[in-house]
This record gives C-alpha cells, structure tokens and sequence, in this order.
C-alpha cells in the first residue's frame, strides 16, 4: 500500500476542519455557539424524472467528509460535538434506490461524534441552544438553509459570516487534503499518459477526450475536476477551449497538426487535479513547437524553485514573464529590452493569464483574493494575491499562446508594434498554445509537487512515438 493510501485509510478529518472553521469565527465574531451545514439537496432536471448530476457542497463536505445528498451537520463548538444527520427510510424509495446509509453505518465512515436522521435536527438545534443558555450564535449559509430549519433559542443567526470562515479555513490543507490531491493526481496522471497513447492513432480531438475520461472513471475519478480541454493545433491558442470535436487533421495541408493541448483533471472525493501538457500529434515535436515548449517549461521549473512558505506569488508570476520575455527574445519574436518589455507589458500579449491558483475542492479554490480590476494588466487574472502560506496547494501553469485577437491589436498598434517582429512571429502561429501546469504543495522550507505526469521533451517524446 502507497503511503497515499495509507493515509486515505483513515477518515477525512472533519472535526479539525469543524475546530478550525470555529476558532476562526470566534476570532472574527467572538465566539460560535453553532455551525450548521446543509447538504446539496436531490435535484431533478426539469421536465424529466431523471435527477440532476450530483454535485456536494463543498462546505458540507468540508465538515464531515459526506457525500451523501439531502444530509446535514450542526457542530456544537462549546461542547466540541459534531453530529451528522442523514435522510431516514423512506419506504417508498427503496425499491427503486436501495435503502439509504444507516446512522450506523454513516458512525463507521465519518469523523464525526454522533449520526442521527434529518428529522432530528430541529430538536437537536434547540437542544444545544439551550445549553448554551440561549447566549450564542448560531453561524449558518445564507440561501443553504431549507425552510423549515429553525435556529429558535440562539441569541443571534449569522448567515454571512461563515461561508468565509470556511473559504479561507480552506487555504490551508491537512495531510488527508494533501493526500486525495495527490491520489487525484495520481489518476490523472494515468488518463494524461493515456491521453498520449490515444494520440497516436486519434483523428479527432474527441477521441483523446474520451480517453482521459474513461481512465479517471477506471481508477476511481468518477467526476472530472472541470470539463477537459482538448485543443489541436492552433486550438491551444483559446485558454478554456470548450469543442473538443475538431478534426486532428488540418483541412488545408492533409496533414495532422503538429501538436494538442490537453488540460484535464480528475476529482477524487472532491479535491482535484488540475493539469495540463502539450503533446506531439507525429511521435516529436515540430521545431517551433519545441522552441516554446522549452521556454514554458523554463518558466514553470524556475517558478517552482521559488517556491516556499511566504513567498509572494505575484514576485513568481513577474519572474514567469521575465523568462518568457527571455525566450521570445531570443527567438526573435519580440524586440528591445527585457527590461522595456516588461514595464509596458508586452509579454501580456503572449501570456495573458494568471501564473496559478490555489487548487483544492474546486479547480479555482477559495480565498485567493484575486482584484480583476487591477488597472495593471499583468496582474489583473492573477488568481492569488497573496503570500503563499505553509499548507496551500497552487497550481503553477505558465503559458505562452499566439492568439491573433490579443496579439493583433498590440503588433498594430504604432505604440507597440516595434516590440514584435511580424516577420518571426508568423512561423509560430500554427503552434497555437503550449502551457504546462503542475500541482504545487508548499512547504515551510520549500514545495512538494504532486503531479507526476510525463513532462520533459524526451518522457513525453518517448511516450508519443
Ligand atoms: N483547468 C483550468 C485552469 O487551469 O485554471
Ligand atoms: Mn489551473
Ligand atoms: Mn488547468
């Protein structure tokens, strides 16, 4: 058994994350008397009898570790006592569901004190309230309460206070957390080098799609983390790229593209892997590829070395620009200084998104404090603005991209068109984007990276052939 595994034997540590989220409402707000959580509820499509993709709230399932639809949590944060509550039996559902998880049974898988049904918990709330003398708050989500939850007896009802609380609580992830992104990783990795293997022989990007998706599915990634990007060619060029149904052959010369960029992840009991590489469609890279190939991969290396407890991520995501504007330089594609290109921006044009974001139970995880109305272009779809702190996940995805509609403008403007040599730049378009995007753990002395996909020129090559 993998140490991964070993940890994952235990449970998902939903009392820390309740004593936590506590302590810091209580820091905020003096003190919770009350947390109460509600499950995503069985929803159903409308105008079929089907249900709807299930989908856990992920504050939910960050006090308790559940994937059950229709439960609840109230943890007690004066007696310290976390009680989950599940649907009871309803008769007229098991022939066509099977019967529900039992409190029993919900006592062996999850770290909580006590399970009781979904009908308890108005009686429960109240019960607490009372020995808390009706002198304390009860915290709660605004829009994820039902209608018929009463908070009765509570001193007061805070429903805007927490959701944050848990955001941010969130930043900071345990061994167990560190753990399922690790196992979401590991399986990811298996559908990207399946990926490659389906390349061979695929004629259109739905078949690598289809790929990767039955590789997460056959190792225990039910859910996709965020839908695929599969983009050949000059496709790449669109950072979420939504097709997926291109031809990999390109219409005008016969031949296939030279290359495909895939960003696919799976989810693993919710956290996910978020990864991307760019692999060759003919065994190696063609020469250009090659060329910007090797500056992304400078920037992601030289950006992950940096990486450690208090590290400012916008000093990381400037340095990703320093290199590129290195690299476009040296092929020729840009022209000036390093230091002139990089106060009017210029490498924006080229590389247009943010470095990284915190990566957890969503792709783009909580609390990274993004300001998308920064003036400053190079910062403005900087997901983090932070010092990173001992216990995050980041992703570091660097990119370069030759997209006509954010390059044109700059290459035609008199201001900036002396920046660019048009000439050069034309021989790249057909590479359309490479990004490469690894899953980071830092660390008080440095990171642990999480993504093992193939990587170098010569692992991903060896794999295309
Ligand atoms: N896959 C989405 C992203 O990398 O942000
Ligand atoms: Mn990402
Ligand atoms: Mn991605």
């Amino acid at each position: 058994m993998t140490s991964v595994d070993n940890i994952l034997t235990g449970k998902y540590p939903a009392k820390a994350h309740a004593r936590r989220v506590a302590d810091l409402l209580k820091a905020r707000h003096g003190g919770a008397g009350a947390i109460y959580l509600e499950a995503q509820k069985t929803r159903m499509i409308e105008d079929s009898d089907e249900t709807m993709p299930f989908r856990q709230r992920r504050p939910f399932f960050y006090l308790t570790g559940c994937l059950l639809p229709d439960a609840a949590v109230v943890y007690d944060a004066v007696a310290d006592q976390l009680t989950l509550f599940v649907p009871p039996i309803d008769e007229e559902s098991v022939i066509w569901s099977g019967l529900p998880l039992s409190p029993e049974e919900a006592s062996k898988l999850y770290d909580v004190d006590r399970v009781l049904f979904t009908t308890d918990i108005n009686s429960t709330l109240a019960s607490i309230a009372s020995t808390h003398n009706g002198k304390t708050a009860a915290f709660s989500i605004a829009e994820q309460v039902s209608e018929g939850t009463s908070f009765k007896g509570f001193a007061e009802t805070n429903v805007s206070a927490l959701k944050t609380a848990i955001e941010d609580t969130r930043v900071i992830k345990d061994a167990y957390e560190v753990a399922l992104l690790r196992k979401a990783n590991e399986i990811s990795t298996k559908a990207h080098v399946a990926a490659i293997e389906a390349a061979k022989t695929a004629t259109n990007e739905r078949q690598i799609e289809a790929a990767i998706i039955g590789a997460c599915i056959a190792n225990g990634c039910r859910e996709q983390s965020y839908h695929p990007i599969v983009a050949g060619g000059e496709g790449g060029a669109t950072l979420h790229y939504v097709r997926n149904d291109v031809d990999l052959i390109d219409p005008d010369t016969k031949q296939r593209k030279n290359n495909v960029l895939i960003d696919a992840g799976g989810e693993y009991q919710t956290y996910c892997a978020d990864i991307t590489r760019v692999i060759p469609l003919n065994g190696k890279f063609a020469t250009e590829t090659r060329q910007i190939y090797e500056i992304v991969l400078q920037m992601q290396m030289e950006c992950i070395a940096m990486l450690k407890e208090g590290v400012c991520w916008d000093d990381v995501h400037a340095l990703a620009h320093r290199i590129a504007i290195r690299g476009l330089l040296e092929l020729g594609i840009l022209r000036g200084s390093e230091e002139e290109l990089f106060e009017k921006r210029i490498s924006v044009a080229f590389f247009p998104h943010g470095l990284g974001h915190y990566l957890g139970m969503d792709t783009h995880d909580t609390g990274g404090n993004p300001n998308y109305e920064d003036k400053d272009t190079m910062f403005r779809y900087l997901r983090v603005r932070a010092n990173l702190p001992a216990g995050s996940v980041i992703t570091v995805e660097p990119g370069i991209y030759f997209c006509r509609f954010i390059i044109d403008p700059v290459l035609n403007s008199p201001e900036t068109g002396k920046y660019i040599d048009a000439e050069v730049l034309k021989r790249y378009w057909k590479v359309g984007g490479v990004r490469i995007e690894d899953n980071i753990h830092i660390t008080k002395d440095g990171f642990e990276n999480l993504t093992t996909a193939p990587k170098t020129i010569m692992e991903v090559e060896s794999l295309a052939m």
